[in-house]
């Protein structure tokens, strides 16, 4: 089968054996797909009635004759129903106990949840900046029928369309399907394309312009492979737990420096014309339990986060790409405050639409949607991929349920005239009507095979129409606009140097004093994490670590077009007259049988990884996130051993980790012969390129951590672990510690990191100077009055005709396919319906809101800093300079609020070349400089007393301090 569509098929079948209940088939089906074919064609079934003492020598059919055929046949089946028998009765015990627990605890969740209600959707086309747009899209969605509406909202199903998620046209007035494609990393499942380093390496970089210009080159290669809307960045998981399973799609665990890289990236992507999509909105921060029936339990985990946690930490970075006019959101899978993300009033209608003036469209996660008519009320504006409660099966909450839902009344009209309006006014908003760019004709490749023959829609028993749907077409830029140069650059400056006694840079010639021209330097490298192992596309999905590890698994995974590996690179990058190198890519060399390939060498270079990825999938007992903080497959021990024998003992040995997230590394970081360690994150196809260039110094490292290295799991705090058991039918997971995750925390309770968070060694040396604070504007508690905004389009919200949505004659339906039709008028039963508790109570407009991303005054500069930077040392590089605030001088009422002892708020990277000195510019937002009020509902800025302004190298290493 197809790898692709096996990726696709299996994360259905395991939806589907979770539908029913059933916990373990999902690894199983994980194993077989790494067995060999023979192994997993085997039958389970087969094991049930096979009986291991008649196993020897089973006479045949005939020997028996008929009665003995009818015993055997009445034997096995005896044995058979023994066996469903006992099976089914434990499933009921399981059940039972799962049933009467979960009731008990159900019980004791909130009725109605803890999230207040917040109704009815502000409409779309209120900003300005969207207004033509909202023209053109009025006059577009006016000539709409009820079954066009309804049809660019839904997703056609899944595998339906060429895409991962397809909704369908309005074909009378010319608006097409739309396809949504994966996702924050590269295109997923497609060929020709670039695999671009994850984000948690971006995020390393602390490079703005590389933010910017990856985000550029994934929307082109977006648009020319035909697709309208990418499903990323991704900003949420945040990071609170360091082994949750995705944080390596995002930027890492701070929130400005994931909104500054997620405003980057939707910079970059919506400049080529492509819708891009910031997810997950809100507090997807594990996978276990994300998602409702994936890990056995019907309804998925809620996360219990604050207002002003919300609002500080993990909406935050929504918050900036709101303001970069993000054309989608994607609601999450679990529960905030219990009631589902794409449910949840208060988040989509409140938050997100109303406070922060989001003018684009919400889909939701794929089958994050658990409600119908109510989660339209609540702010959702299109159904992804269209399927209903379950994976595939054509019975959508939408399609023509949307339709009678309209038409009996219990969806006001003037709600789906919103969501159609909002995904039409994203379309002209990315100048997606330009013709000369966008051909609407789809995608020119298909997620579900490799060849250039298929069906459109695989999802459907009845597509048996073969096409071209793969054409092969190469987007990954060549010369000297190939995206490989801007995916190496960031592979190279997300690459952070953690320790250096002396050994790095390596020359390429070997040791400097040797002037000689015969071997001077013997090289080992080693470890799995150093080559190839079976290719980097050999596990759907990146399902599993083997060989070097460019990226995390999961839907945020890609096809690798190629893979440079470090010892290929390595290799290729030493001078062979003078440096021998040999590579041992394995995390079990023979060091036993063969002691000279380890104390033969000068150098040792030792590869590590840790892995983990999407929830759907498991891989060495690791389903999504992390067991531990540990390096992977006997990482650890590798590394001790080479540390201690390299060389006799005498050898230096620097360790490469490839890593999701953090990974500790008390075991062996203090060992003597560990000389360098380097964090080399996710790097993706020019991961070798990458690390040649560091170790060699051909690139002065200039990496900082995007997390904090701990000295163990618990140092991260309570609030940081994985919750890995469900503590009740609905899994409840508090966000106590509120601000405090991360380095935030370890400042609060005085925990000493080993690497903290915004840390990375140079080969050069930086002087900090001369910072000056001047305020721009006075302080002032309160941002300037709520502005009106536009009028948003108004329509003609009378009942439609109900032959709007009538399946039209002699139209043939394909099996499955979600369309919006309804067959007969005696479907519609109008009558009153009961909206949510709630709708009635007037909402009042936020004070914070007023046009996208809150309050335009909320970004009103009101201080600059600025401060001078030279590079004292003998090399060129590049400097990440932090900006911190402290409120630990703030007086009056602020003094009562508690605030972390540094938030980041601002960064530059700049490059300094051999003493010289650079200005480094910086402006506080109003924004920057207030707390989330809770009781005023809004932001604040402390008036009495100063803000502290502490510039530096990392978290933990400031250089200057002033004051505002
Ligand atoms: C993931 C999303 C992704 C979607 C479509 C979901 O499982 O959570 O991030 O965009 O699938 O592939």
């Amino acid at each position: 089968m197809d790898r692709r569509n096996e990726a696709a098929q299996s994360r259905e079948g395991l939806l589907r054996s979770y539908e029913r209940g059933e916990r373990a088939p999902m690894r199983k089906s994980l194993e077989n797909a790494y067995r060999s074919e023979s192994e997993s064609d085997i039958d389970a079934t087969e094991f049930l009635d096979r009986d291991p003492l008649n196993e020897q020598s089973q006479p045949t059919v005939e020997a028996y004759g008929p009665s003995k055929q009818l015993a055997s046949i009445r034997r096995s089946f005896a044995r058979r129903s023994k066996c469903l028998c006992t099976i089914l009765t434990i499933l009921i015990i399981f059940w039972s106990i799962l049933a009467g627990g979960g009731f008990f605890l159900y019980k004791k969740a909130p009725k109605d949840g803890l999230s207040p209600p917040w109704y009815p959707t502000p409409p779309g086309g209120t900003s300005s900046k969207w207004q033509d747009s909202y023209k053109k899209a009025q006059a577009l969605v006016e000539k709409m029928t009820l079954a066009e509406k309804v049809n660019i909202t839904t997703g056609t199903g899944w595998q339906m369309g060429l895409a991962v998620g397809n909704t369908g046209p309005a074909i009378h007035v010319g608006f097409p399907g739309l396809a949504l494609q994966d996702g924050p990393l590269g295109l997923r499942f497609a060929d020709n394309a670039t695999a671009f380093p994850a984000g948690i390496t971006v995020g390393a970089t602390w490079n703005k312009e590389l933010m910017y210009l990856r985000g550029k080159a994934h929307g082109m290669e977006a648009r020319l492979k035909g697709v309208n809307v990418l499903l990323g960045p991704c900003v949420g998981p945040l990071g609170r737990m360091p082994a949750g399973g995705r944080n390596w799609e995002g930027f890492g665990a701070d929130p400005v420096l994931q909104g500054i890289a997620g405003a980057q990236t939707i910079k970059g992507i919506q400049e080529e014309g492509i819708i891009a999509t910031i997810k997950h909105f809100v507090g997807n921060e594990q996978e276990h339990f994300r998602q409702s029936w994936e890990w056995g339990l019907p309804y998925a985990i809620s996360s219990n986060i604050d207002d002003r946690t919300l609002h500080e930490m993990y909406g935050w970075p929504f918050g900036d790409a709101v303001k970069a006019g993000v054309g989608s959101v994607m609601c999450s899978y679990q529960m905030v405050n219990n009631s589902y993300s794409c449910g949840n009033s208060k988040l989509l209608n409140g938050i997100l639409k109303d406070e922060l003036g989001f003018q684009g469209f919400v889909q939701s996660d794929w089958l994050a949607q658990r409600s119908g008519v109510a989660s339209a009320l609540s702010g959702l504006d299109m159904s992804m991929p269209g399927d209903g409660l379950m994976w595939a099966r054509g019975q959508s909450l939408w399609g023509p349920e949307l339709s009678k839902a309209v038409l009996n009344g219990s969806l006001p009209v003037s709600r789906l005239n919103d969501m159609a309006t909002r995904v039409v006014a994203a379309w002209y908003q990315m100048g997606q009507d330009d013709k000369s760019k966008f051909d609407g004709k789809g995608p020119n490749f298909s997620s579900w095979t490799n060849d250039e023959m298929g069906v459109i829609n695989p999802g459907s028993p009845d597509d048996h129409d073969q096409k071209v749907v793969n054409k092969f077409i190469n987007v990954q830029g060549s010369g000297d606009q190939a995206h490989s140069i801007i995916a190496r650059a960031v592979a190279t400056e997300g690459i952070v140097l953690l320790k250096n006694e002396g050994i790095l840079p390596l020359s390429k010639d070997g040791w400097p004093t040797n002037e000689n021209h015969e071997i001077n330097m013997r090289v080992g490298i080693f470890g799995e994490d150093s080559g190839a192992g079976r290719g980097p596309n050999v596990c759907p999905d990146r399902g599993c670590n083997q060989g070097t590890l460019g990226s995390g698994w999961g839907s945020g995974a890609v096809e690798f077009p190629y893979l440079i590996t470090p010892a290929d690179a390595l290799r290729q990058a030493f001078n062979k007259e003078r440096v021998y190198v040999t590579d041992f890519p394995t995390n079990d060399p023979p060091f036993k049988t063969a002691p000279i390939i380890l104390k033969d060498q000068d150098v040792c270079i030792v590869f590590v990884n840790a892995d983990s990825g999407e929830g759907y999938m498991a891989f060495d007992g690791i389903r999504g996130d992390r067991n531990d903080l540990l390096t992977q497959k006997g990482g650890e021990g590798l590394i001790v051993k080479v540390a201690s024998g390299c060389g006799d003992g005498e050898g230096s040995t620097i360790v490469v980790i490839h890593s999701v997230g953090p990974v500790t590394v008390e075991g062996w970081v203090d060992l003597p012969g560990v000389k360098a360690v380097v964090m080399a994150n996710l790097p993706g196809q020019e991961s070798g390129h990458a690390i040649a260039d560091i170790l060699l110094g051909i690139v002065n490292p200039s990496g900082k951590l995007p997390y904090t290295i701990g000295r163990s799991l618990d140092d991260y705090g309570p609030g940081a672990k994985i919750q890995y058991y469900p503590n009740g039918a609905i899994p409840q997971q508090n966000f106590s510690e509120g601000l405090y995750i991360d380095y935030r925390h370890f400042d609060k309770y005085g925990i000493d990191p080993r690497y903290e968070f915004g840390f990375g060694l140079s080969y050069t040396s930086f002087e900090y100077s001369n910072l000056v604070v001047t305020e721009v504007l006075p302080k002032s508690a309160l941002p300037a009055a709520r502005p009106s905004g536009i009028d948003p389009p108004q329509y003609d919200d009378k009942i439609p005709d109900v032959n709007e949505a009538i399946l039209p004659s002699g139209f043939k339906k394909l099996k499955k396919f979600v369309y919006p039709y309804i067959s007969k008028t005696s479907d519609i039963k109008k009558g009153t319906y009961p909206y949510p508790k709630g709708y009635d109570i007037k909402q009042t407009p936020s004070e914070a809101g007023g046009d996208e991303g809150g309050n335009p005054d909320l970004w009103t500069t009101y201080a600059t800093v600025s401060m001078d930077i030279k590079n004292t040392g003998s090399v060129i590089g590049k400097e990440v300079i932090q900006l911190y605030l402290g409120f630990d001088k703030v007086e009056g009422e602020a003094k009562e609020i508690d605030f972390p002892r540094s938030v980041l708020r601002q960064f530059e990277k700049v490059e300094v070349k051999i003493d010289e000195k650079q200005t480094v510019h910086f402006d506080l937002t109003r924004r920057d400089l207030s707390y989330w009020d809770v009781v005023r509902q809004n932001w604040v800025m402390p008036t009495e007393g100063s803000i502290t302004i502490k510039v530096g190298a990392s978290s933990r290493n400031m250089k200057l301090t002033g004051w505002y």
